[in-house]
């Protein structure tokens, strides 16, 4: 099978692009013959996002999220490539619960997935197992410093060396929430209306720079390689600026680049989110730290939970909101009021993962590449409408927003959805 993408924008350039099966075989300015054209005047054709930052959920959450669902929203974002969270019910923490998360995902994704292990300071025989047995599947280690969504959770710092050291044997990144637990309590206890509006008041800046500056410096005693998921605060990027090395990455999330606490008076507990939203000074502080190179990547941090639930009180309400379907449509909207290249948006979000993560033959267009693609109309709107999302979760702060570009295909190994 055989499929000319024709005249389209290649990321900054125009060509012809040329599937065959599941590879691109051809990229210039000829029109090889083909069984299916698809003409592209006016479109983007950029490499598939490839999300390093997701909660698929399935298992016990099925009701959430399951394997299905989120690959049917990764498809509808622009994405052809999950990394799956391990603070699922159960966790991604040993064998046992590993092999039953790999079996639902090999029978239900329709994208390409790698699982995150869990760490908690008393699995290393269990992740070495996993490790012998499944090296292919595994993205990296996760590591939250801090409570969030039924996660576990490592406050012991001689914990943290040692998983930050096992990492590097295995040539493994450390992916760190980074917000930190104590510091977070002692917040908690002093502040005393508990309200959506406080929410980055209680889970203070200070805790964020904390659990950054901890695991910056494990990683620079140990040498592994190690990324900063959901980078939120102005402080964070300017200590990340002087201090990151070539094996220390940094990623940000649409919502912490795009929105802060203010909407929280419009959106309530739906902008509910760990870390928080936070000020426009520290939004401005993340697109210049996209601008300079200080952020490596993109991630959309998809976290579903039931509607019902975000409705709740602001104590009762979790943490977290779906992503895969607004992640690119914001960023490529944005990308252009910014100043910022497409060909700087492909590398932080398809890219610079599969560098990070060692993925083979993906994040770029070249002959020999997978055929992973997502095909973007420039003269097109595209308003964010939470309740037809693919996605479980029928709601986002994103919700009414309308992206001066629209996401019209995405290709997945060759196959046009
Ligand atoms: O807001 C969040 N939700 N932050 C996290 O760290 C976890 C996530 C979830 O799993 O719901
Ligand atoms: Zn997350």
């Amino acid at each position: 099978m055989k499929t000319l993408l024709k005249n389209g924008i290649l990321v900054d350039s125009k060509a012809n692009l040329l599937i065959e099966d599941n590879i691109i075989s051809y990229i210039g300015l000829e029109e090889p013959a083909a069984d299916q054209v698809l003409s592209l005047q006016n479109h983007l054709v950029l490499p598939a996002m490839i999300d390093p930052h997701v909660h698929v959920r399935g298992l016990q959450q099925k009701d959430k999220e399951d394997w299905q669902t989120a690959s049917l929203a990764a498809i509808n974002g622009g994405v052809a490539t999950i990394f799956d969270m391990p603070n699922t019910l159960p966790p991604t923490n040993s064998l046992e619960n590993f092999e039953l998360k790999l079996k639902e995902a090999k029978e239900n994704s329709l994208v390409d997935f790698r699982l995150h292990l869990g760490a908690n300071g008393h699995n290393k025989e269990e992740l070495n197992s996993i490790l012998k047995h499944y090296r292919q599947y595994v993205g990296g280690i996760k590591v939250f410093l801090a409570g969030s969504s039924s996660n576990e959770i490592v406050q012991n710092p001689q914990h943290l060396t040692d998983i930050f050291e096992f990492a590097a044997q295995h040539d493994l990144v450390v992916l760190v929430h980074s917000e930190l637990q104590s510091c977070l309590q002692k917040w908690q206890q002093q502040i005393g209306e508990q309200s959506i509006l406080n929410h980055s008041y209680i889970r203070n800046r200070e805790c964020a720079l904390a659990g950054t500056k901890l695991a910056v410096e494990t990683a620079k005693k140990v040498g592994n390689k190690l990324y900063i998921c959901h980078v939120s605060t102005k402080e964070e990027i300017e200590y990340l600026r002087k201090y990151k090395t070539d094996y220390i990455y940094c990623e940000v999330t649409p919502h912490h680049l795009c929105l802060d606490e203010e909407i929280l008076r419009l959106v309530g507990n739906f902008g509910k989110v760990n870390p928080p939203l936070r000020t426009t000074e520290d939004t401005r502080a993340l697109w210049q730290g996209i601008k300079d190179g200080t952020v490596d990547v993109i991630g959309s941090d998809h976290a579903p939970h039931h509607l019902e639930e975000k409705i709740q009180s602001y104590r009762k309400a979790p943490s977290g909101f779906p992503g895969l379907e607004t992640t690119l449509p914001v960023i490529l909207d944005k990308a252009s009021e910014c100043d910022i290249s497409c060909s700087r948006i492909q590398k932080l979000t398809s890219q610079k993962v599969a560098e990070i993560f060692q993925l083979k033959k993906v994040g770029k267009l070249e002959i020999g590449y997978k055929a992973n693609i997502v095909i973007v109309d420039i003269n097109q709107t595209q308003p964010l409408i939470a309740a037809f999302f693919q996605s479980k979760a029928k709601y986002s702060p994103f919700d009414g927003y309308v992206s001066k570009v629209k996401i019209e295909k995405t290709i997945v190994e060759g196959k046009v959805y």
